[in-house]
């Protein structure tokens, strides 16, 4: 068992409007180390890119993001690189593919891109984990940046430099740990979001709270309303305290030696309902939202926290607009498909399924359970 503790100051909580500049926070690791821009009007800011050198560059993209938002990165980069491609790929989580990966890669060769151009990932976690990949793999690595256009890919996938596609077998099982030269958190873009897809995005943010920060979680519950009508100050802090925390764990676990997979609270479970129903059909923050109801009942289970603390929880990510019933992936052996399923989990060791667990409110430990008790949460949370 890992048992992991922590200890991040909490940023203030908004006093009601956002404030203009642009508000950052450092990613250490040391010669690699970045910065994470937050802040309105990021991408069409020319002073956003200050730095980044390349005679080229690839914007990857996707068919929903370009046309909302790729013309506003081309004029921002203006003559910034001599030559400047593009790339859009099929829009989906289905599409998070070694097939769509080629698009990147052939883009990348047909127009003769070399070791210094720059790929620019705009768009959600597909987009931002595929170009990520790509940039890690194509000449063994190139540079890029983020520019997260989903809640979750602001307050999660953007941030860290974990890379994949996935496979029919298992949710980003391929792929690398390659860090960004940036990420540019740009809270105007979030205003075209559909609200599934903020939804999803919150199940992300609230994560943060049982694993490492009571008091974020707390302030969660009181502002959750004002994040699902986009409220521009509660969103502004909770993209910020999400940042801050990922930044600090990521930066202490770059390679998820231990602390790290504290992250991946929700996404054991979460995993196993995002393959059993065939990728794309849940979005991944609502398997995640569903995932922390069932890892929080099993912690419940095992005597770490309280049958009340976990209702609220629940209520909590009900509340963001996520679902809290788990579905049914099979109904001759519904626990038996999903233990199948979480043993491809990366955590898995020997078949031996590790769950993030939470140990009390606001610290979490990686450790396996005994296989009746998961089949009893399993049934519990697929009927409650
Ligand atoms: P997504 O990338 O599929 O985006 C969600 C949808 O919103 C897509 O249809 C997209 O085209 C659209 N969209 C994106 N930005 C928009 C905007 N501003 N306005 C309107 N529509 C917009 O999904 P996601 O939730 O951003 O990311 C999920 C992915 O992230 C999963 O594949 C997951 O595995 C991955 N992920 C990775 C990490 C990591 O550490 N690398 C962490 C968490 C999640
Ligand atoms: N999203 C989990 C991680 O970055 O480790």
């Amino acid at each position: 068992m890992t048992s992991l503790s922590h200890s991040v100051p909490s940023a203030a909580a908004p006093s009601g409007s956002v404030s203009s500049p642009a508000k950052r926070i450092q990613i250490d690791f040391a010669e690699r180390s970045y910065d994470i821009l937050i802040g309105e009007s990021l991408l069409s800011d020319p002073a956003s890119y200050e730095g980044l050198k390349g005679h080229s560059a690839l914007m990857v993209s996707n068919t929903t993001v370009s046309p909302l938002y790729a013309a506003r990165l081309k004029t921002a980069l203006g003559t910034r690189h001599a030559q400047l491609f593009e790339v859009v790929l099929p829009d989906g989580e289905a599409f998070k593919t070694w097939e769509t990966l080629n698009l990147i890669f052939d883009a990348l060769l047909a127009n003769g891109c070399d070791r210094k151009t720059v790929i620019y990932a705009l768009g959600g976690g597909v987009v931002g984990d595929m170009a990520g990949f790509a940039a890690a793999s194509y000449m063994r690595g190139v540079p890029f940046v983020q520019l997260p256009t989903t809640l979750l890919a602001q307050v999660d996938s953007s941030v860290g430099g974990k890379t994949a596609i996935n496979h029919p077998l298992g949710k980003n099982m391929i792929g690398a740990f390659y860090q960004p030269q940036r990420v540019l958190c740009d809270l105007s873009l979030l205003k075209s979001l559909p609200a599934r897809e903020l939804s999803a995005g919150l199940a992300e943010v609230i994560k943060y709270g049982p694993i490492f920060d009571t008091a974020f979680l707390a302030w969660l519950n009181h502002h959750i309303d004002d994040l699902r009508v986009f409220e521009p100050a509660a969103l502004s802090h909770a993209v910020q305290r999400s940042c801050e925390i990922k930044a600090e764990v990521v930066g202490q676990d770059e390679r998820e030696a231990g602390l790290r997979a504290i992250l991946n609270f929700g996404h054991t479970f979460g995993h196993a309902i995002e393959a059993g129903l065939g990728f794309g059909e849940w979005l991944h923050g609502e398997a995640v939202g569903c995932g922390m109801v069932m890892a929080a009942t099993l912690s419940q289970r095992l005597g770490f926290v309280s049958a009340q603390w976990v209702a609220d929880l629940r209520a909590l990510i009900q509340r963001a607009g996520l679902p809290v019933i788990a579905p049914i992936l099979d109904p001759h052996d519904n626990a038996g498909r999903y233990l199948a399923l979480m043993r491809h989990d990366k955590k898995s060791e020997a078949g031996d399924i590790k769950f993030v667990l939470i140990q009390k409110p606001g610290t979490a430990v990686v450790q396996s359970a005994p296989e009746a008790l998961v089949r009893e949460v399993i049934d519990a949370c697929c009927q409650a």
